[in-house]
């Protein structure tokens, strides 16, 4: 069952006091792993969408420039207050923005990062096309999320779970195959992350293509 943005807003303002507690240390290996995979080049400009609390900041190089986003301004609060106590001054901005309408140009970005929100936001291949369009032309995306499990015992539980998305603040019956389908993402990678490999990381060219695998129309000049 999809989400809307008044139901992800409503599932984080009640996540966000503990949030930390039940999904920092649990997660933290796919957050590290991408970072570790971004190959930060000095200067390098990042955008995290669906930043949260902030849970993956400190991780970052500090010779890049870390913007994050969320929908959530209790989450963001937290995202913020974690900056000022850490110190973090490559982190230059945190907003509250939608990821699937964003303010910003096209290109503004070397790497655009999702962790863990692609089975949260209502419209994922929207918010994907919103990702290629701020993110540079051969730049890449870096997703980790939870996908539908194969295993038909673990797929029956989240199959039954689904209809309480809305409760829950994620689609446990989410699948990559029709995620990537639906996306025309072009995947470069795909790594098993955190306890028994269960969530996915995602390591993608920024192809520019539409969902539809069709070039954007040149502004007319
Ligand atoms: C499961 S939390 C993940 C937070 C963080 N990335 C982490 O690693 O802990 C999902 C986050 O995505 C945010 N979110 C969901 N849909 C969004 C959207 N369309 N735009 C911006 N943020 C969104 C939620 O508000 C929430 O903070």
């Amino acid at each position: 069952m999809r989400m809307d943005i008044n139901a992800v807003q409503r599932v984080y303002r009640r996540y966000a006091p503990a949030y930390d507690f039940y999904f920092g240390a649990m997660f933290q290996p796919g957050r590290r792993e991408i970072i570790a995979r971004l190959d930060c080049r000095p200067g390098d400009r990042i955008l995290e969408v669906g930043v949260g609390t902030g849970l993956s900041l400190s991780l970052y190089p500090r010779h890049v420039e870390i913007t994050g986003i969320d929908l959530s301004r209790e989450m963001l609060v937290r995202a913020r207050a974690r900056r000022r106590c850490q110190h973090l001054k490559h982190v230059v901005a945190l907003r509250l923005m939608d990821a699937e309408h964003m303010q910003f140009a096209d290109n503004s970005f070397d790497k655009v990062v999702a962790m863990y929100v692609v089975s949260v936001t209502p419209h994922p291949a929207r918010m994907t096309d919103e990702m290629r369009r701020v993110c540079k032309p051969g730049g890449e995306l870096f997703i980790v999320n939870h996908f539908h499990h194969a295993n038909s015992l673990v797929g029956g539980v989240e199959r039954l779970a689904a209809p309480f998305s809305h409760v829950m603040g994620f689609r446990p019956d989410f699948s990559l195959e029709h995620f990537i389908d639906e996306t025309g993402l072009d995947v470069a990678a795909r790594i098993p992350v955190n306890a028994l490999g269960y969530w996915t990381l995602l390591r993608c060219r920024n192809n520019k293509r539409s969902r539809a695998g069709v070039a954007p129309m040149p502004a007319l000049a």
